[in-house]
């Protein structure tokens, strides 16, 4: 039976446009997405804007509109975005969207009705840009954000309080019997480190502007805008409106998100689950940061890039390969041109250009353009079964850097196997025929492994190796897609020879 995959990403706050920074989460996510579909499982992939909170209504009140006449504007920025980059979401969440409105209202509720929430007063440093509140330790010197650098604001206010305190011993103890729940293990142990640290309750609702959710039990006040955003996952799926269908993917759920919202999603939001009598979430996956010269893109260092833009101009594929190639998901990645151009000449042109172009000719010239069936005993047979096993491992890991390089040793290999037997040397026959139908199946193969990173590019190597549908069509009619296993090329069909897929590029 297919297996239930609930793919997300961060709801983007929309304060700012989207850059490569963001769009990297999104590429992370869709790659995930792409691979869970490839491989039969059931995905649903959600992603969407954060809407509320003080944050959004001060950048409202600057252009002088109202905050809801700002979102809808500044929402579609993003929706546009991932549209042009080909992101495959299956929904786009906005938090001012009706349901929202009623899923959070009764996650809260319940919440309270479960004894885990009390009225007391607060008052400390509130980093805007964060939507945070922050102890005089984690500032910096002269009472600035850690994360933005920027000067805090000391808040007083009446409020709300959940009590993640009490949710120490369940935290770790959940922890210790899941050990998948965060990856990688450098974010994990960081996960623990805070619950250890020792928890204290937080504050989850304000009164000293209105722009969010109401508080069911006590009008006066709005629901804070982390405490609201989290569950945007579960509106999603139904919460609050659809208990089947909430039931149905949760919690089959796979978070991605930045290595700066791990305290939330790992530590508030699973005692939040808890708290309202909810399984936490399967998976939270953390990624680094992408740089641009060392430092992080955002507004207020004005170095940001263009995702859009630069897709255009390199190529979406070409980007998102070496986004998700040359980025250990984890750790922080520096962003370089050079670096994203060298990527493309070597792996794209040199290695998986120069593969389909060579075996495309020769079929072309030798077997009448009609690929020959693989061998079963073919030594690539082996180095597929190694890379196939090695990939599914990795991607299962949410480690897409890994599975490419393993896919790109199936490449490397069959460019190394033609070398040495060199088929264009030899006259049409049996041995011609014999090397081309395993570098054709090591083809369809690597067209299969490489789709969740290279989306189009796959689809136009797919289809010039003669085969109908897409790489993805898991099951849909084309008996070659989505299977991962040596020997279902058959041969027989209509192989094309084309222009340069991937054209060398100058910097
Ligand atoms: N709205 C919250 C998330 C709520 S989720 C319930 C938020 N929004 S954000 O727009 O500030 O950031 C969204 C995501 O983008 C975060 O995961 C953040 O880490 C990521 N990134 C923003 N800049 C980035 C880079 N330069 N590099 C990698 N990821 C970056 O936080």
């Amino acid at each position: 039976m297919a297996e239930r995959y609930f793919q997300t990403t961060p709801i983007f706050y929309v304060n700012d446009r989207p850059h490569l920074g963001t769009a990297y989460t999104v590429v992370v996510a869709d790659a995930l997405a792409r691979w869970h579909r490839l491989i039969g499982d059931d995905v649903f992939f959600l992603t969407g804007t954060d809407e509320y909170g003080l944050k959004v209504a001060r950048a409202a009140a600057e252009r002088g509109l109202s905050p809801k006449a700002w979102v809808d504007e500044a929402s579609e920025w993003f929706r546009k975005a991932w549209a042009e980059l080909g992101i495959t979401n299956d929904a786009f969440i906005r938090t001012t969207d009706p349901e929202h409105e009623v899923a959070v209202r009764e996650f809260i509720q319940t919440v309270h009705d479960n004894g885990h929430i009390y009225k007391g007063e607060y008052a400390g440093w509130y980093c805007v840009s964060c939507e945070n509140y922050y102890t005089d330790e984690e500032l910096l010197e002269g009472q600035r954000c850690p994360i933005h650098e920027r000067a805090v604001e000391w808040l007083t206010e009446e409020n709300y309080f959940f009590r993640l305190s009490s949710f120490t011993d369940a935290l770790l103890e959940w922890y210790a019997a899941h050990p998948q729940a965060v990856l990688p293990a450098s974010r994990r142990n960081e996960a623990l480190g805070l619950i250890r640290q020792g928890l204290e309750d937080i504050s989850i609702t304000r009164t000293n502007f209105d722009w969010g959710v109401r508080v069911p039990f006590d009008e006066q006040h709005v629901v804070y805008v982390w405490f609201d955003a989290l569950v945007n996952y579960m509106t999603a799926v139904g919460y609050g409106v659809d208990p089947a269908r909430f039931a149905s993917w949760w919690p089959a759920v796979h978070h991605l998100v930045g290595k700066d919202i791990v305290k939330f999603h790992c530590v508030w939001w699973p005692a939040m689950c808890m708290a309202a009598g909810l399984e936490p979430p399967h998976t939270v996956v953390a990624h680094g940061w992408l740089l641009v010269g060392g430092t992080k893109m955002s507004k207020s260092r004005a170095n940001q890039i263009d995702p859009v833009e630069l897709a255009g101009e390199v190529g979406l594929d070409p980007l998102r390969y070496h986004l998700l190639r040359d980025v250990t998901l984890g750790a922080d990645g520096d962003f370089t041109y050079e670096g994203l151009i060298g990527r493309y000449n070597a792996d794209l042109a040199n290695n998986l250009g120069n593969l389909l172009a060579r075996v495309s000719t020769v079929v072309t010239s030798k077997c009448e353009g009609v690929a020959p069936p693989p061998s079963a005993e073919a030594r690539l047979a082996g180095v597929a079964a190694e890379v196939i096993a090695a990939a599914r491992d990795a991607w299962a890991r949410s480690a897409p850097h890994e599975a490419l390089e393993a896919t790109w040793q199936l490449i490397r290999e069959t460019n190394a196997e033609l070398e040495a037997r060199e088929p264009w040397k030899l006259p049409p026959g049996d041995e011609v025929a014999a090397v081309l139908g395993d570098a054709l199946e090591a083809l369809r193969l690597t067209a299969l492994l490489a789709y969740p990173a290279i989306p189009d590019s796959a689809l136009e190597i797919w289809r010039r190796l003669g085969f109908s549908g897409s790489p993805a069509d898991h099951g849909a009619g084309e008996p070659t897609s989505g299977v991962l296993a040596w020997g279902l090329g058959e041969g027989g069909q209509v192989v094309e020879k084309g222009d340069p897929l991937f054209p060398r590029r100058q910097l």
